[in-house]
């Protein structure tokens, strides 16, 4: 466990705004409040993570936070992510909500959840938010390159950071080149496919082969492609697999053939179909 937590904990990266961000991390989406959350985040500082990525619409900052409070981790060595509800007016307002129910005087990174309304739509409250204190750094989720290029058009701040869904499945190349050319970290979401992409043949052939296990050949993929990156679970001995990541790389030929998986044709964009 000591190495666990060594070896995910040091692991960072500097944003734009010169903060640090962990390149690995827990995320909750689809995590129940209550319980199965104040769990997964406390087993995941027990086992060394330092990096926990929420959102308003997730509905279980307050667990998030009774985790953070429990764990006696001291709250400038977790950096925690929320993420405004663009369908909501305000994001400066609704971080208050958050800090609230998290129980923090701060979040280390707000994002707009994605781009209702426009890609400018939020941002000035996004910025004000930063202003004031409460967010130290801010970003967007869920937003393709046009809307990157809409936002950095207009916006005092730039964004740091995007968070889109990223695997060797989604692999959306081209977003990925146009925001390290703006200067912006793309993030990982469900880098397991929720889950479906640990059945497939090319990835479990891959593992057995190195003796890893599916979910960390896609999880190394993707420190390999230079993402930040935030696999969910709700099983201890899970959250301990996935962070086992920083003492292996996967050979050219192996990610080559992970990169051959992608259905999204080196996409742009962040989403097949928007959900709003
Ligand atoms: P569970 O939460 O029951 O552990 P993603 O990060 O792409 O959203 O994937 C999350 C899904 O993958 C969840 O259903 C989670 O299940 C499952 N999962 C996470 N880590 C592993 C793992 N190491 N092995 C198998 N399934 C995993």
């Amino acid at each position: 466990m000591a190495t666990t937590s060594k070896t995910v904990a040091a692991r960072t990266r500097a944003l734009a705004d010169g903060n640090l961000i962990p390149l690995f991390g827990l995320g909750v989406w689809q995590v129940p409040d209550g319980p199965t959350t104040v769990n997964a985040v406390r087993w995941a500082l027990e086992l060394g993570y330092r990096h926990i990525d929420t959102a308003q619409v997730y509905g279980n900052e307050a667990s998030v936070g009774r985790a953070l409070r429990e764990s006696g981790v001291a709250r400038d060595q977790v950096f925690v992510t929320t993420k405004f509800n663009p369908s909501r007016k305000d994001a400066a307002a609704e971080l208050e909500r958050s800090r609230q129910r998290l129980g923090t005087d701060y979040v280390d990174l707000y994002l707009v959840h994605w781009p209702q309304g426009g890609a400018t739509r939020a941002w000035p409250g996004m910025e004000r938010a930063r202003e004031l204190g409460y967010a130290r750094s801010i970003g967007v989720s869920n937003f393709g390159r046009r809307e990157l290029d809409q936002l950095l058009a207009v916006a005092p701040v730039p964004p740091v950071v995007d968070q889109v869904q990223f695997s060797p499945f989604e692999d959306r190349r081209a977003l990925l080149e146009g925001a390290q050319q703006r200067n912006i970290v793309v993030e990982a979401y469900s880098p397991l496919g929720t889950g479906r992409h640990l059945s497939n043949q090319t990835v479990r052939r891959i593992a057995s082969s190195i003796r890893r296990t599916p979910a960390q050949v896609l999880l190394r993929w993707c420190l390999q492609r230079d993402l930040v990156v935030i696999p969910k679970s709700t099983h201890r001995e899970r959250i301990a697999e996935n962070a086992q990541i920083f003492d292996f790389s996967l050979s050219d030929e192996n990610m080559a053939a992970l990169d051959s998986l992608d259905r999204t044709d080196g996409t742009d964009r962040a989403l097949e179909r928007p959900w709003w």
